[in-house]
């Protein structure tokens, strides 16, 4: 018996698991599920696609690198056979969602944690900006507490890596007693939060044993593209636009290989700036998300103290902290807004600080201005939070490791945080 069956893989790939209100009695010669009044109940056994070797650190020295290095897999993996090219959409059945559904749904609130929480801030660039449905992300804590405005007509999203995270739990349970319907963005098959929603999207990341959330971040955002692209094509997006999304989509796992295949360079960057105390992330708009992910990379591991901050931000505050002992990490790649970013670089340059900055090939600009930089391939602005992230997950590591951190079992944290 086990409350992760991870920890029974080595035994068995059969498990049961109970619902709230249930209870097993274990003997030598089986088991057998009662309910609280002892009445038996007859409980299906499920069968776990993954096998132990998912579960070692194959060669890794740790779990959190290993996680790093699959996401060209991983992302490959949440998007298999949700793409239709021909008609520029995604397919998702298992939201349980008709098209009269989702052309009904007036709002959409998306509830998460830590990482996941990261992952529906981008959720929510990309839903407005191409389904045009407004959309809220609130974290699960603050939402089950107070009296949110949430009904039949409201689409809640949680998103959980674990599925078993107890304040996104509540909240939505919350949401469905106020009537709304209920999606869930999962990793762990069988979770609870997945046996409770309406329907939902298995991310398909395979385990992931390092507390520092990676390869679940970029298969959640994977996800949520595909469910903006369902949407968005019932709404305002025509066949041509989907399908360039989708060929971005395509070309997502190579490019994160090409950077994966550069770790070196990050690691070189992490020699650099690994004694420092304090960091300052830094994005603009769909990569505003991505600094705050960053930022919590490197403090949950690392125990520097990091913050992330809309770039423009900065001036109401933050800049106060800029002097040449602070490394302000710029994601910069050249989107809608890459001029605004190029000033903030300039602001912090103007000030001391040491700028390092995720930019595109061709970006001589940003090259000129930044003490260090790192390339990430180009792609559609609203994919561009996968392929940045990725140099900022090895920062941290490195960082890290260079430290002498625990990085798989950072002080004071649980990976799945069960309890409130
Ligand atoms: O399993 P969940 O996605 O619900 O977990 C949510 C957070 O506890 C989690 O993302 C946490 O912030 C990680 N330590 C981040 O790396």
């Amino acid at each position: 018996m086990a409350s992760d069956a991870s920890a029974i893989l080595a035994h068995t790939r059969s498990v049961v698991y109970l619902d709230d209100g249930e209870m097993v009695v274990l003997t030598r010669k089986g088991y057998h599920v009662r309910d609280l009044a002892a009445t038996r109940i007859n409980k299906p056994v499920n069968q776990i696609e993954w096998d132990l070797a998912t579960i070692e650190r194959g060669g890794y020295d740790h779990f959190m690198l290993k996680e790093i290095f699959e996401q060209c897999d991983t992302v490959r993996n949440t998007m298999r056979g949700h793409l239709l090219e021909e008609e520029g959409t995604a397919r998702v059945s298992g939201l349980n969602l008709t098209d009269d559904d989702i052309k009904k749904i007036q709002r959409i609130v998306i509830t998460a944690c830590g990482t996941s929480w990261h992952s529906g801030l981008i959720g929510e660039y990309m839903l407005e900006e191409l389904a045009r449905i407004p959309v809220e992300v609130e974290y699960a804590s603050e939402f089950r507490y107070r009296n949110p405005v949430v009904d039949q007509n409201t689409l809640v999203i949680g998103i959980s890596q674990s599925g078993e995270t107890a304040d996104t739990l509540a909240a939505i349970r919350e949401a469905k007693r106020r009537g709304a319907r209920t999606i869930g963005l999962v990793n762990v098959v069988g979770s609870t939060i997945a046996r409770e929603v309406d329907g939902g999207i298995y991310l398909h990341a395979g385990p992931e044993v390092g507390v520092a959330s990676t390869k679940a971040f970029t298969s959640q955002v994977a996800a949520l593209a595909l469910i903006t692209l369902r949407f968005a094509r019932l709404r305002n997006l025509s066949i041509l636009q989907g399908r360039q999304i989708i060929q971005a989509m395509k070309a997502l796992p190579d490019q994160i290989q090409d950077i994966l295949d550069r770790a070196d360079d990050v690691k070189d960057l992490a020699e650099r700036y690994w004694r420092s105390n304090n960091a300052l992330y830094l994005g603009r708009g769909v990569n505003f998300p991505v600094a705050l992910e960053g930022a919590l990379k490197l403090k949950e591991i690392s125990y520097i103290h990091a913050e992330g901050y809309p770039a423009a931000e900065m001036k109401h505050g933050p800049i106060a902290l800029i002097d040449e002992n602070m490394p302000v990490i710029f994601i910069a790649p050249k989107d809608a807004v890459h001029g605004k970013i190029v000033s903030n670089v300039e602001e912090v340059r103007a000030r001391g600080g040491q700028v390092i900055a995720i930019k595109n090939n061709d970006d001589d600009q940003i090259k000129r201005l930044a003490a260090a930089t790192f390339t990430i391939p180009e792609t559609l602005d609203l994919l561009t939070p996968i392929l940045a992230i990725i140099p900022l997950q090895l920062f941290s590591y490195y960082v890290a490791v260079r430290r002498g951190c625990n990085v798989d079992q950072p002080r004071n944290l649980a990976k799945s945080v069960t309890v409130e």
